[in-house]
């Protein structure tokens, strides 16, 4: 992987504004993805799927090119269930709201779930009546086998669990974890924010049902997110929201919804973000997700090294690079999360997110009040990571306790 020419192509770096290492939060983007979004409002800004002239005819055969290089992606043969949603949130709400649960049905969820795998599920206990079953991690955050099985029996309705986690980096073993469930008659809900944009994903093989990812974590644009169903899931399941656009005819009083993916994607839709989808899937392509894995984990076995002996600097998750992805969850002794990233910030023009990464659950079981979190991607470098640790180090030994 050519970091130097892939550096070339991100406008932010290009101009030096900082080193930027919160792309679990959102990523950067590169010159393609804004020249098909400026492409889109300069030479067809009209609807897709609707009217019949030619500039809305280009616009609804860029949606099917961008399903298509959606479906060849993540080895799959059928763009249709690949619907385009505004986040991962969405698609996850979706899901939820959309299998038609019933009280006293049992959803399997892990303890380190974003609130949008998390949320849901809780709201659909209160105000529906299902059950729900956490499946614990490990004291430093890892997937445990055991504890999900022990979840696990013939009322289970629906397993839904993140891919990769956005605090620890942990992944969970989202096939195995599917065989099983699939095992007890459960469906399968994968929350892939953390993993799509950061490994291979091959969704033909992997057998969930639903999988849903966040596009601008993935060099795509802003408000895209993507919710991949297999058919006979997205047939059965109900949209979160109708309208122009999800129906094959309605009268006053009787309507019939429309084929997957229409029914799901009610109104005008961001077009400008569906053909940025479509630059930012080719990008990642063309890098390879396998050299991108492997990046990350370069720069992680150095975050971990440098800073391994930092003796008031806490890891939240394991210290073995192989198990955090490209995310790295910290605190110091003696100083709040945000206090560190906007110190990172002021002193060394180093971006990182700080707070409880809208993972509440896992930080208030544990007793932690946030963590500091920096995120790598393909266009770091190991001088960044380098300029990031030194800079902790001072902050720690200068302000820490
Ligand atoms: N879920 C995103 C993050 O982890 C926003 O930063």
């Amino acid at each position: 992987m050519d970091v130097d020419a892939i550096r070339k192509d991100f406008p932010t770096i290009r101009a030096g504004q900082g080193i930027y290492l919160d792309s679990a939060c959102q990523s950067l983007r590169p010159d393609c993805v804004i020249s098909a979004i400026t492409d889109y409002y300069e030479n067809y800004p009209a609807c897709g799927g609707r009217s019949v002239h030619s500039m809305a005819t280009k616009v609804s055969m860029a949606m099917d090119e961008t399903r298509e290089t959606l479906a060849s992606f993540f080895g799959t043969d059928d763009p249709d269930c690949y619907i385009f949603t505004k986040n991962c949130t969405e698609g996850l709400n979706t899901a939820a709201y959309g299998l038609g649960l019933k009280k006293g049905d049992v959803v399997v969820t892990t303890d380190s779930e974003h609130n949008s795998n998390h949320v849901p599920w809780l709201y659909l206990q209160e105000n529906l009546g299902i059950e729900r079953r956490i499946a614990r991690s490990d004291s430093e955050g890892r997937f445990d086998m055991e504890s999900f099985y022990k979840c696990m029996s013939h009322g289970v309705k629906v397993v839904s669990v993140q891919h990769a986690s956005n605090v620890t980096g942990c992944s969970v073993p989202v096939k195995a974890v599917t065989e099983i469930a699939h095992d007890f008659g459960a469906k399968v809900i994968i929350d892939g924010a953390q993993a799509a944009p950061h490994m291979p994903v091959n969704l033909g093989d992997l057998d969930a049902d639903v999988y849903c990812m966040s596009i601008h974590k993935m060099l795509g644009p802003s408000g895209m997110g993507v919710m991949y169903g297999k058919r006979e899931v997205l047939e059965e399941m109900r949209p979160l929201s109708l309208g122009g656009g999800t129906v094959g005819l309605a009268t006053y009083d009787s309507v019939n919804l429309a084929p997957i993916p229409d029914k799901f994607e009610a109104g005008l839709h961001d077009y400008a973000g569906i053909v940025g989808t479509k630059a930012a899937i080719d990008y990642l392509s063309k890098v390879g997700m396998e050299e991108i894995q492997l990046w990350d984990l370069k720069l992680m076995r150095r975050i971990l090294s440098n800073l391994e002996d930092v003796r008031n600097l806490h890891p939240v998750g394991p210290t073995e690079a192989a198990y955090r992805g490209g995310v790295f969850s910290f605190n110091i002794d003696g100083l709040g999360a945000h206090d560190i990233a906007m110190m990172l910030d002021s002193m060394a023009g180093v971006m990182i997110r700080s707070g409880m990464h809208c993972a509440h659950p896992f930080y208030v079981s544990r007793g932690i009040d946030g963590s500091a979190r920096a995120s790598t991607y393909l266009y770091n470098t190991p001088e960044e990571i380098d300029i990031f640790t030194d800079t902790v180090r001072h902050i720690a030994e200068t302000f820490g306790d």
